[in-house]
């Protein structure tokens, strides 16, 4: 944990173009700086540097960000490690937070495991090379698989003699704790109080999580064992979801390559690394899960898993492989032939028989998953009408629209289908998702926010509450309900959470404050006033935390402006008295030193100006773009960046007004948009009430009277907008 002061201290320090400078060679142009972009292969460059933005973006691929994001992309780094990168490269003393007892005790804990799981393979390696039993059993063992020395010692193979709780007992008489023994499970407790060891008698498979620090064992029996491999249990350090085998040792060929191989076991793994396959790794005989998913694509988009030819598990496991389409991912599958599975097949050919097998058979994982499935059921309508169900789902949960539509086509040809009706199923189950994704994040948020009172009283009384008579047919349409909510709110929370990241500090307009005191207001300021005298939220989760966060920033911000002023006016004092002095040696007469002592004043007090306009600008995006929240991150850059276009606009012939010059009218307006279209909502809502229950004549003309307020409502907040006089910044 860094203190919070020292997060602030680093992202200070950090300077975009530096920062970047470092992999990417950068050409001046303009007020940014532009280069190949890193994240994608490019011949002109699209990656563009914003130094007094702080931020970097590629217009091409989209990828960038604050010096945080892009260390983080770029090296692959978490955003604790990514802020330890930046502390380091600008010299910064990292304070990190006091642990607490229970967190110093767990951390000590933690690293206690992993020194002993260290010391436990040490023992281990040392078995294999130097202990009779460990030459004659264990190395024999890996070298009849094929194994070369050089392998087994990058994969740190090691041995576990066969003996009740030698393992125990060495590493006991070295003084070692018996306790994370047992919390490792590398030993199990006997109740005479001591213990005896797990792995007996088996060759050993450490497994390294991605800093290279063992957190578990496999182990695999040489004889005619019930359990063939033996695991580490879970514990405070392995969480089997989370880890992928090989990967420490893969990680640096899967980035170079772009490329992973998916495979089965412990021995698949070795196998191709040996045969020149370094970006293999391993879900170790378990279904894939997210977890190792995301692992993956810290590191790619490109997946091919590798199915033994015979293997009967393949059709099961073909389910396993959407988590994988779902999370945006590329998927190839290449079968073997029948009777190998990765490990025999790489040992039985050369590396360019392998890579012209891959070439030549590698298949795109839908078409792969149609043929497969469609075996032996081509004239089973009933059986054929499943297969493309089942297809049909696969292509729903891929992420991008372009993908899903290829495949739709693709589809459609393999499986005969007219693509229009392809088409229509996938976009009714993507329709289902979302409904019951999105019913469920803002179900307390449109309860919020439908029933949300209006400046005009009454307003509150025209939320609906459904009546028994109609009740069945509000909740069959209030998944509809929901994303049409969706679709006419989510653009103008959108909206003013952009103008916020933006320009949320800037200085804004006049009010009174309580004192009758005239005061000045940001434009979050006004913001929040007026989303409180409606007391709107927002019903986005990550605009509400932006929000929240900002309004959270504000006194923070008005300590740093002072200072910021502060340091702006002993600048310009220094500016000021250099060149007086520089004018009075200059200048011939009294008149001479009068004009160019008011020019020069005039600039310093456009220079300071525009110091502190830039300030207040880059304030919340600066922090937002480098939040530690993903969610915060990545949507505040998604709003920023748009930005950056604007420059391509301008001419040197036109001054073009600038947003930034509108947002006096700009702001009201969004915020009467937003109010608008909450007002909309409930018009159409009570409109599809309207159609459903038309006998009764009492209830439909109560409809009707509410329809109308609510329609005198919107035009009255039309009004309300137009007369409200916003002061004009001075
Ligand atoms: N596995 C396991 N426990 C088992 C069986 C399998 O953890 N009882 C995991 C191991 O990670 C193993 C993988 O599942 O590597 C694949 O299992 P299997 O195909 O049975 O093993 P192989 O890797 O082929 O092992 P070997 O070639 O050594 O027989
Ligand atoms: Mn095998």
């Amino acid at each position: 944990m860094i203190d919070k002061a020292t997060v602030a201290q680093i992202l200070d320090a950090a300077d975009i173009v530096d920062v970047v400078s470092d992999f990417v060679s950068l050409k001046r142009r303009g007020a940014n700086y532009v280069g190949l972009c890193p994240f994608h292969n490019e011949k002109t460059p699209s990656f563009s540097v914003s130094r007094a933005k702080g931020i970097c973006h590629c217009f091409s691929c989209g990828k960038g960000g604050s010096p945080v994001n892009f260390i983080m992309e770029h090296e692959q780094l978490s955003y604790y490690e990514a802020l330890k990168y930046l502390a380091n490269k600008y010299h910064i003393e990292i304070h990190e937070r006091e642990l607490t007892d229970a967190e110093k005790l767990e951390q000590s804990d933690r690293e206690s495991m992993l020194i002993i799981n260290e010391a436990a393979n040490k023992h281990f390696e040392d078995n294999l090379f130097n202990s009779a039993d460990g030459r004659n059993i264990g190395l024999s063992y890996f070298n009849e698989r094929g194994f070369s020395e050089q392998i087994i010692r990058r994969f740190h193979l090691g041995y576990s003699l066969d003996k009740r709780n030698d393992l125990f007992e060495t590493l006991t008489s070295k003084g070692y704790n018996s306790k994370y023994l047992f919390e490792t499970g590398l030993c199990i407790a006997d109740d005479k109080g001591s213990g005896y060891d797990r792995f007996r008698g088996r060759v050993m498979f450490p497994v390294l999580n991605l800093a290279g620090k063992i957190i578990a064992f496999g182990g695999r029996t040489l004889k005619h064992d019930k359990a063939k491999y033996v695991n580490s249990p879970e514990s405070l350090i392995y969480k089997k979801s989370n880890e992928l085998y090989g990967l420490y040792q893969a990680k640096h060929a899967i980035t170079k390559l772009d490329k992973c191989f998916l495979v089965e076991g412990y021995a698949d793994v070795i196998s191709m690394h040996q045969s020149g396959f370094e970006n293999t790794v391993a879900s170790s005989g378990t279904s894939l899960t997210e977890g190792q998913i995301r692992l993956i694509h810290r590191f790619t988009d490109n997946i091919t898993v590798l199915y033994d030819g015979d293997a009967a598990g393949i059709k099961a496991s073909l389910r396993s492989i959407d988590l994988l389409l779902a999370e945006g991912l590329n998927i190839k599958v290449l079968l073997l032939p029948d009777g190998d599975d990765p490990d025999s097949f790489s040992r039985k050919h050369s590396t360019s028989e392998i890579q012209n097998f891959i070439d030549s058979h590698e298949e795109d994982f839908i078409r792969f998953k149609i043929r497969i499935l469609l075996q032996g059921c081509e004239n089973d309508p009933i059986k054929r009408s499943e297969v493309i169900t089942d297809v049909i789902k696969s292509i729903s949960v891929i992420p991008f629209p372009i993908n899903r539509s290829v495949y739709t086509q693709e589809c459609s040809r393999l499986l005969d289908i007219d693509e229009q009706v392809l088409k229509t199923a996938v976009e009714k189950n993507i329709l289902d998702a979302r409904k019951k994704n999105y019913q469920k994040a803002t179900d307390a948020n449109i309860a919020a926010a439908t029933s949300m009172p209006h400046p005009i009283e009454n307003a509150a009384d025209v939320a609906t509450a459904p009546t028994d008579s109609n009740k069945r047919q509000n909740t069959e349409t209030a998944a509809f309900a929901t994303s049409e909510y969706d679709k006419l709110i989510h653009p103008h929370e959108e909206n003013i959470i952009r103008y916020i990241l933006k320009y949320g500090m800037s200085d804004f307009c006049d009010a009174i404050d309580e004192n009758q005191q005239s005061i000045r207001l940001t434009l979050l300021e006004y913001i929040r006033e007026e989303l409180a005298i409606d007391d709107m939220k927002f019903s986005n989760h990550t605009f509400a935390m932006i929000y929240d966060m900002s309004c959270k920033l504000i006194s923070e911000f008005k300590t740093s402006l002072t200072q910021f002023c502060r340091d702006i006016d002993t600048e310009c004092d220094s500016i000021r008295e250099n060149e007086i002095s520089k004018i009075r040696q200059e200048c011939q007469s009294l008149d001479e030193i009068d004009q160019r002592e008011n020019k020069l004043n005039n600039e310093i007090a456009q220079y300071k100006e525009s110091k502190i306009v830039e300030f207040r600008n880059n304030y919340l995006e600066k922090i937002l773009c480098s939040c530690e929240n993903d969610d915060i991150r990545k949507t505040a850059l998604e709003l920023v960046s748009e930005k950056h276009h604007l420059s391509k606009i301008h001419t040197k012939f036109y001054k073009i007004k600038t947003e930034f010059d509108r947002l006096v009218t700009l702001i009201p307006e969004a915020i009467y948009n937003w109010k608008s279209a909450l007002i909309l909502c409930q018009i159409k809502e009570i409109q599809k009430k309207l159609d459903s229950i038309k006998d009764d004549k009492a209830e439909t003309e109560s409809l009707l009277k509410r329809i109308q307020e609510l329609f005198a409502l919107r035009s009255q907040l039309a009004k309300y907008l137009g007369d409200r006089v916003v002061n004009p910044k001075i």
